[in-house]
């Protein structure tokens, strides 16, 4: 938007009106409130009641008049309201203020978008789970240093996943729990010199609580910064999963293909099929860091209480919500289409030397010290390496050159021994990963608040 008068630069209704929803469940409740509290009579405050709802049928209609003059969502409303119930539209704003207004219709937008994004990530969730109970038997390299380490099963990879959006989940629920405090009652900043009923307004817009300090209720911005962090967080969860599907699905490893509908085309190489979800997602990561910087900064240094520097805090916000909710909504569609290719798993699995650590488990069992263990399993894999061999193509005659302790035994290791041999809670053994499995479907299953 250009500006052409200095009064645009103050101008906030093209990206707050998108509260007309909550500003009139605000005012709405409120009107309620003084009236039972006989601050103003019944008859004002239904005409108050009926105009707003009429206001905001014109909104969905697209029939309202929106006037940028009036700067923003609160006057665009207000002065509707007046022009269609005359001077009882006046009597809204007694007891009340924009400051306290504004901190209430943010305060319900959060309250609503942490759900909404917690639904998605419980559908991600589901779908990861899917993915892994159908290819429970997929065996797959581990790595460190994206270096083949030690074989794993697919569905432990994906529960990785699941538990990291699992703490998601909780930091939006903690989130849930400092955005629903009612600060409406507040005023500009010192309270009100009307006999208002706080509790009865919480109760009608669904807040477990009212604030307790009316200055720090019209100044914080504290929980969106929760949700910026939580959103933050998240994304570089994402991220990192956006990486391992452009690896995954490259032509190197191969291990999943990508459904058309979340890949692209190239226009000059035809038989190109690029992950640009997942890189898109990982790009996507940046703005929604930016704007929690951004809102950090905005809060430094402002002295209490309201300053209009928190105007600031919308456009980011909404931005954050509008980008996390739609990357969360594009994984879940990848997770649930993407094919797995089971032997592209395994033979990257069975391939080299990835079974060394078990080789060294092996003489550690046997009494030789760990340490010494690995540094004859070290020899082994360097003499593998320079004959070319994978470890299962190596003789029993050629293990006992490194050590006598290696018996016939030691060839009945495999990938499926190893995996199997992780037994322990957290490990990637199948019957460990199977509980694991159930225990997430009922952690999935729970509410979210
Ligand atoms: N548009 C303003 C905001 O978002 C509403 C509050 C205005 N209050 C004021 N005292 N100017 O912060």
């Amino acid at each position: 938007m250009a500006l052409s008068t200095p009064k645009d630069y103050t101008v906030s209704l093209h990206y707050d009106r998108r509260l007309y929803g909550q500003d009139i469940a605000g005012s709405v409740a409120h009107a309620r409130m003084l009236a039972r509290q006989g601050i103003v009579s019944d008859k004002d405050a239904e005409l108050i009641v009926m105009g707003l709802t009429a206001i905001r049928q014109e909104i969905e209609g697209g029939a309202f008049p929106w006037r940028p003059e009036l700067e923003d969502i609160h006057m665009n409303i207000e002065a509707r309201l007046h022009e269609r119930i005359g001077d009882a539209a006046g009597k809204l704003h007694t007891a009340r203020s924009r400051n306290d207004q504004v901190a209430t219709d943010m305060r319900l937008f959060a309250k609503e978008a942490i759900q909404e994004t917690a639904k998605g990530l419980r559908a991600l969730q589901k779908a990861l789970l899917d993915q892994a109970e159908a290819n429970l038997s997929v065996v797959m390299p581990g790595y460190t240093h994206l270096q083949r380490a030690q074989p794993v099963l697919l569905a432990h990879h994906l529960l990785a996943y699941f538990h990291m959006l699992e703490r998601d989940v909780e930091r939006f629920r903690q989130a849930y729990q400092r955005a629903d405090v009612l600060p409406l009652g507040s005023g500009a900043l010192a309270g009100v010199p009307y006999p208002i009923d706080r509790e009865f307004v919480a109760g009608e817009l669904g807040f477990s609580r009212i604030s307790e300090n009316s200055m720090d209720a019209v100044a914080d911005r504290d929980f969106l910064l929760d949700y910026h962090s939580a959103a933050a967080t998240c994304m570089m969860h994402l991220s990192r999963l956006a990486e391992e599907v452009v690896l995954w699905s490259s032509e190197e490893l191969g291990f999943v293909r990508l459904a058309e509908e979340y890949t692209t085309g190239s226009s000059i190489m035809p038989q190109k099929r690029n992950p640009d979800f997942a890189e898109l997602a990982r790009g996507k990561t940046g703005r929604v860091y930016g704007h929690l910087m951004a809102l950090l900064t905005v809060l430094k240094g402002l002295p209490l209480t309201y300053n209009r520097d928190l105007q600031e805090d919308k456009e980011g916000f909404f931005d954050t919500v509008d980008t996390l909710q739609a990357t969360v909504g594009a994984f879940t569609g990848m997770a649930r289409t993407m094919q797995v290719d089971a032997d592209r798993c395994r033979r990257a699995a069975e391939g080299g030397l990835m079974l060394a650590t078990d080789l060294a488990d092996y003489l550690a069992r046997r009494g030789v010290p760990f340490r010494q263990a690995h540094g004859i399993v070290r020899e082994l894999c360097g003499y593998a390496l320079k004959e070319g061999k994978a470890l299962k193509e190596i003789g029993l005659k050629e293990y006992q050159r490194f050590s006598p302790l290696f018996q016939e035994d030691v060839l009945t290791i495999t990938v499926e021994s190893s995996i199997a041999a992780r037994d322990v809670p957290g490990g990637t053994a199948p019957k460990r990963v199977r509980a694991a499995l159930l225990q997430a479907r009922k952690t999935v299953e729970k509410a979210f608040d």
